[in-house]
């Protein structure tokens, strides 16, 4: 969702240091986006709807700037809606992540002589603080009047064009801070700032920060104390961020997947005996997530089961109301998030916090808001994952708990063996020139379709959620992943000749199930596609696969590189889906 990049010191690249990290944040999902630099004792701004991608900035060099990348949710995607607002003077440019719940409310406590130039809840702000100056000793107080009158989950953050400071606050949305040799930055996501700093701060939630030449001062924001600043050095790989060759992120995400999955193999044993102890002294156990991290979390539940024999529930974290009243001291929740800063897998979090239940995270970003939440926080370690598809973080919580469930069995040692092996498979079948054949040739046969379906059965049927989902996200073809025991509930009704139906069939159990689908589907003249090491009468076409605990993410592996040459068949954006945001951090 939005991106905040701000800068602020004696160097006057300002306006293009923003521009390039504007470009890292693009991976959120924007629809437009904008910059401020202070010019004298004025605020110059640039705005656009569309991509930054061949952007150039025509500001005038300047020490200070702020920038934004906007995903509308209120007022449609315009010039006048993107961020920077500049209120009625000149003097301010205030951007905005989140949403003014109150935004109406705080427009009738307004002076009558505010004129407003967009249709977005975050432009009552500006001229909120125009007033709130007027008695404020300094900018992040004025900032700190406004924030305590907002509604809702906020990240905040304004420029002075008379001062050159910046103030930035938040509730709820990520800020990090970084300190460099030429100045101080923001961003809502540090990882756009490793390429400056590895010298960074995370605000918290109900903390300000006020940015000047001189340094950062960090508040309290109810209060207005002053606080001290806990800057760490990240440890994060830049190295990993760049596409390194591929064309699209989606692609070189997808090949780092043996990487992955091998060095979780190795090193996360301990972690995952940490969590299998957790589980073992929990009375219940749940596993909650959203999107492809849901999808990763009820393979962990088939896996906790016939691994270890531990039944656990799991839910799609905006429903955690369902387990609220099951939960009590005793509950062990499991979090899964690429990003940490999903506001539903959050809001989930806090409510079993408060139920006194133990939390646990599966996360990739590191000092991210799960992260620093979790009682126990394992970190996935995959690199930035910067496709707004989830591919990597995916398998790699797939793996971590494969080796939790063997670690719950005592055997922490085959978990890693079978990652070992998994790893290696998955580097063969993206080796493999037959894979791609395969795949493209799938692509051409299913890509001018309306449905396609992914059927599996038990532990495969996770597997089918999410190999529809990231064909969905990104060629936007609609593909539904189903429990293939339903075949017959419902679903059969669409099938006509030529459907593509893909039958998730790779290991022994339930594969007399699984060949009875695809025999159904192809006596309506569906064109079948198996997933499975053996080819079949009712399989138009096989994509192999191996053993059955290399499956995941042999099928992970294929599904996805099948969605992305989908994508780029139909002309669609791998890295970029339309409407989609890499974290979601509005409700
Ligand atoms: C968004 C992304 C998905 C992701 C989901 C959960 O919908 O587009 O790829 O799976 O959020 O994100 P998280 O960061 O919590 O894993």
């Amino acid at each position: 969702m939005c991106g905040i990049f701000g800068y602020v010191s004696r160097d006057p690249r300002g306006a293009s240091v923003v521009l390039e990290g504007l470009r890292f944040l693009e991976y959120r999902g924007y629809d437009s986006w904008g910059i401020a630099v202070v010019g004298d004792q004025e605020i110059l701004s640039q705005k656009a709807t569309g991509k930054i991608a061949g952007a150039h900035t025509d500001l005038p060099p300047s020490a200070v700037a702020l920038g934004h990348t906007r995903w509308a949710t209120h007022g449609g995607v315009t010039y006048a809606n993107a961020h920077p607002h500049l209120g009625c003077g000149r003097r301010f440019a205030l951007i905005h992540n989140g949403i003014v719940e109150n935004h109406q409310a705080l427009r009738l406590e307004l002076r009558s002589d505010h004129v407003f130039s967009s249709q977005t809840d975050t432009e009552v702000l500006v001229h909120l603080l125009e007033e709130e100056i007027e008695s404020a000793s300094d900018l992040t107080k004025a900032l700190l009047a406004v924030f305590r009158r907002v509604e809702g989950l906020s990240a905040v953050a304004v420029v002075d064009a008379y001062t050159s400071e910046v103030a930035v606050a938040k509730n709820g949305s990520p800020v990090a801070l970084g300190w460099a040799n030429d100045g101080v930055y923001l961003a809502s996501d540090a990882n756009a700032l490793i390429e400056h700093t590895r010298r960074i701060a995370f605000l918290e939630d109900g903390q300000a920060a006020g940015l000047s030449s001189n340094g950062v001062r960090l508040f309290e924001a109810r209060s207005g104390h002053e606080l001290d600043l806990d800057w760490c050095e990240v440890t994060w790989d830049a190295q990993k961020a760049g596409l390194n060759g591929y064309a699209h992120f989606m692609d070189k995400e997808i090949h780092e997947q043996p990487r992955v999955v091998q060095e979780i193999a190795v090193e996360k044993q301990d972690r995952a005996r940490d969590l299998a102890s957790l589980i073992s002294r929990a009375r219940d156990v749940y596993l909650i997530g959203c999107g492809s991290a849901h999808h990763a979390a009820l393979s962990g539940r088939y896996m906790l089961s016939e691994v270890a024999g531990r039944g656990s529930t799991c839910a799609v974290a905006s429903e955690m109301s369902l387990v609220y009243p099951q939960l009590s001291p005793e509950s062990l929740v499991i979090a899964l998030s690429q990003s940490g800063e999903t506001i539903d897998v959050l809001d989930a979090v806090k409510g079993a916090r408060e139920r006194g239940a133990t939390v646990a995270a599966l996360v990739n970003s590191e000092g991210s808001a799960l992260d620093r939440l979790a009682d126990l926080s394992i970190l996935l370690n995959c690199g930035p994952e910067r496709c707004v598809l989830a591919t990597k973080s995916y398998t790699a919580q797939l793996a971590v708990l494969q080796l939790t469930a063997h670690a719950l069995s005592f055997d922490v040692e085959r978990g890693t063996d079978e990652l070992r092996n998994a790893a290696l498979r998955l580097q063969e079948l993206l080796d493999r020139d037959s894979t791609r054949r395969v795949i493209d040739e799938v692509a051409r046969r299913t890509g001018d379709h309306e449905h396609l379906f992914i059927l599996g059965r038990h532990r495969n049927y996770p597997l089918a959620l999410e190999a529809a989902l990231k064909i969905k996200e990104v060629s936007y073809m609609h593909a539904e992943g189903f429990a293939a025991g339903e075949l017959k509930h419902g679903v059969i009704a669409l099938v006509t000749p030529g459907t593509p139906c893909f039958i998730l069939a790779p290991d022994s159990d339930f594969r007399r199930e699984a060949l009875a689908a695809a025999a159904e589907v192809r006596a309506r003249g569906a064109f079948t596609v198996g997933f499975s090491p053996e080819d079949n009468a009712d399989f138009d076409i096989t994509i192999k696969t191996t053993d059955f605990a290399s499956a995941p993410y042999e099928i992970a592996g294929a599904s996805q590189l099948l969605a992305y040459r989908l994508a780029l068949l139909r002309g669609c954006d791998p890295d970029k889906p339309r409407n989609l945001a890499k974290s979601v951090t509005v409700r």
